[in-house]
C-alpha cells in the first residue's frame, strides 16, 4: 500500500451549508464542522503526514471536499474537472497549489468531467466510477494519463446503484487485498480475487474510510463495521463526521493524500 507523506486539506467556509447535498439530514452546524475538521487534520498528523492547509474559500461552499479536484499518485498528478458546475472553479487554486509539488500536471478537458470521489486506487490499479459527476469521456481521459504513468484502470457504472453520490461512497480499499464494500456494489466481477468486507445495511456511510499509512480513519457511530475492522486488526482512528455527512461528504473527500 502506498505510503503518504503529505495531505492537502481546506477547512469549511462559513457558507459551507450552501453546498450541494442529496441527503435529508438537516443543516450542518458550521462551528461543529470546524471542530470535526480539526480532529480530522490531527488524525492525519498522527498518521505521519504533513498538512498543506488551504484557506477556506466561500466562493465554493463545497471546496472543503478537496479530493474531488485532483488524482495524485507517486508518478503523476491529474487535475480533474468536477461534474457539478458550481464546483468546476475549485480546480484553479488546486492547480496553483499542486504546481509547487509536481513538475507536470495533466488536466481533464471538456466534455470530460470527473470527480476524485469516483476514483478508487487499489495498489497499481484504479477503479473509476461512471456516475452523475463522472462521464465516460472523463474516465477515458484519466485512464490514458494513468496508463501512461504505468497504472492500469477499469471503469464501473454506478449510475443505477441507488444512494451513491460517488464510487467511494460505497467502497474503500483497505490494503492487504481487502475491499470494504456496500451490498449495493458488491456484485460486479471487478472485485473477483479480493477479500470483500461487507458493510451491513444502515451502516453504508461507514463504507468510506481511508487507510493512511499504519492507520485506518473511520467514521464514528457505525459499530458493526467498526467491530469487523477491529477484528481484522486495523489501527482505527474513529472520527465524528456528522456535519460532513449532512453535505454528502465522507472521510476521503476531506483530503488529497500523496
Ligand atoms: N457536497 C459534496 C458534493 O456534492 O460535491
Amino acid at each position: 500500500m502506498e505510503m503518504f507523506s503529505k495531505a492537502i486539506v481546506r477547512a469549511p467556509s462559513e457558507n459551507f451549508a450552501d453546498g450541494l447535498t442529496s441527503v435529508d439530514l438537516g443543516v450542518p452546524v458550521f462551528e461543529t464542522a470546524l471542530v470535526q475538521h480539526r480532529s480530522y487534520c490531527e488524525a492525519l498528523v498522527r498518521c505521519g503526514v504533513s498538512l498543506i492547509e488551504l484557506n477556506p474559500d466561500p466562493n465554493y461552499p463545497d471546496s472543503t471536499f478537496v479530493e474531488d479536484t485532483a488524482i495524485l499518485t507517486e508518478k503523476c498528478a491529474v487535475i480533474t474537472l468536477p461534474g457539478a458546475p458550481s464546483r468546476s472553479g475549485e480546480i484553479l487554486s488546486m492547480s496553483e497549489t499542486l504546481a509547487k509539488y509536481y513538475d507536470k500536471l495533466a488536466s481533464v478537458e471538456p466534455p470530460g468531467m470527473i470527480d476524485g470521489g469516483d476514483v478508487c486506487q487499489i495498489d497499481n490499479h484504479f477503479l473509476i466510477g461512471i456516475s452523475d459527476r463522472t462521464n465516460e469521456d472523463g474516465a477515458r481521459q484519466l485512464s490514458n494519463f494513468l496508463n501512461a504513468a504505468g497504472f492500469t484502470s477499469s471503469h464501473i457504472d454506478i449510475r443505477d446503484t441507488c444512494g451513491l453520490l460517488h464510487l467511494k461512497s460505497g467502497i474503500s480499499y483497505l490494503g492487504e487485498n481487502r475491499l470494504l464494500v456496500t451490498n449495493a456494489l458488491a456484485g460486479p466481477h471487478e472485485f473477483d480475487g479480493f477479500e470483500l468486507v461487507d458493510v451491513p445495511e444502515a451502516e453504508e456511510y461507514a463504507a468510506n474510510c481511508i487507510r493512511v499509512n499504519d492507520y485506518l480513519l473511520f467514521a464514528a457511530g457505525f459499530s458493526k463495521v467498526r467491530n469487523k475492522l477491529d477484528t481484522l486488526g486495523y489501527n482505527l482512528i474513529e472520527l465524528e463526521m456528522s456535519e460532513f455527512q449532512k453535505m454528502d461528504g465522507g472521510l476521503s473527500c476531506l483530503s488529497l493524500r500523496f
